[in-house]
């Protein structure tokens, strides 16, 4: 039976842009289930330091890596380094992500092609080579039922049409088949792939829908829960995702929203 306490003890997880936001958060929620966790970042490195410092200290291990999950050299640069300091990986976690948001007529090609590069095709390449060392390395049913785990993390905007954000939706749109596909693909290799689509979660991402309290207020009218997400609601979904507890769930999207996907303007029953 798998230990409660720590289900993902004596795993390896991998958490791409895990250096702020809903990554920096699951980083700390798999390190507290008893994963090592690499913590991918680009940019500045100190938050990613504080991160591994923040993890070593409750007893944890960690690793800052800092890779471009669009470039495909800096990523198989990351996955060999991360294999050659703890020897195997068990769990992707496909986070990096950003927002460009502009009108359609005004989006300029550039800002369609760096929200498809980092959001699709860096889920593409780390999911890519993730599933190349859990096939490399076979099953280790002692540590984990599923020779190896994959959650992309999508959005609301992989069902909720998004105006002003095309490139956006269309990437997640594209995660959502990208996940399907992949578990499809490797089911009867034992290797589960699911996503998380998290709606309005407190972060860098989204400060302007919440940072004051119009903004505030026209949010939560779309979400009939009450609140704001917090990065950790994530974080705990992650976790049990990647648990032998969800040992039969491959090819789904677990919803993280507070409702806001069940077209809470409807709620009155009117009309
Ligand atoms: C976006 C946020 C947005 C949320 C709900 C997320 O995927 O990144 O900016 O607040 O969806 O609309």
């Amino acid at each position: 039976m798998s230990d409660q306490v720590h289900p993902l003890e004596n795993q390896i997880a991998l958490v791409t842009g895990a250096s702020t936001g809903i990554g920096r958060q699951s980083a700390f929620a798999l390190a507290e289930a008893g994963a090592a966790v690499v913590v991918n970042y680009i940019g500045e490195r100190a938050p990613a330091d504080e991160v591994v410092a923040k993890i070593e200290a409750r007893g944890g291990q960690a690793l800052a890596i800092e890779a471009d999950v669009s470039s495909e050299a800096q990523v198989e640069a990351m996955f060999r380094a991360s294999c050659e300091r703890f020897g195997t990986l068990h769990i992707l976690v496909n986070n990096a992500g950003i927002e460009k948001d502009c009108a359609f007529t005004e989006m300029p090609l550039a800002d369609w092609q760096k929200v498809i590069d980092v959001n699709l095709t860096g889920q593409f390449l780390c999911s890519r080579a993730a599933i190349r060392e859990y096939l490399r390395r076979g099953p280790q049913p002692r540590i984990s039922k599923a020779t190896g785990k994959i959650i992309c993390i999508s959005s609301v905007h992989q069902r909720i049409p998004w105006a002003k954000h095309a490139n956006y939706a269309a990437s997640k749109g594209g995660v959502m088949l990208l996940v399907e596909t992949l578990a499809q693909e490797f089911a009867s290799r034992k290797i589960r792939v699911n996503s998380v689509a998290p709606g309005a979660i407190k972060t860098a991402i989204n400060h302007a829908a919440w940072a004051t309290e119009d903004a505030l207020d026209k949010l939560l009218e779309m979400i009939p829960y009450g609140r704001v997400g917090d990065a950790a609601d994530v974080g705990n979904a992650i976790v049990w995702l990647c648990s032998d507890a969800a040992d039969y769930v491959t090819g789904t999207t677990l919803v993280v929203d507070g409702g806001m996907t069940l077209y809470p303007s409807f709620s009155t029953g009117e009309g």
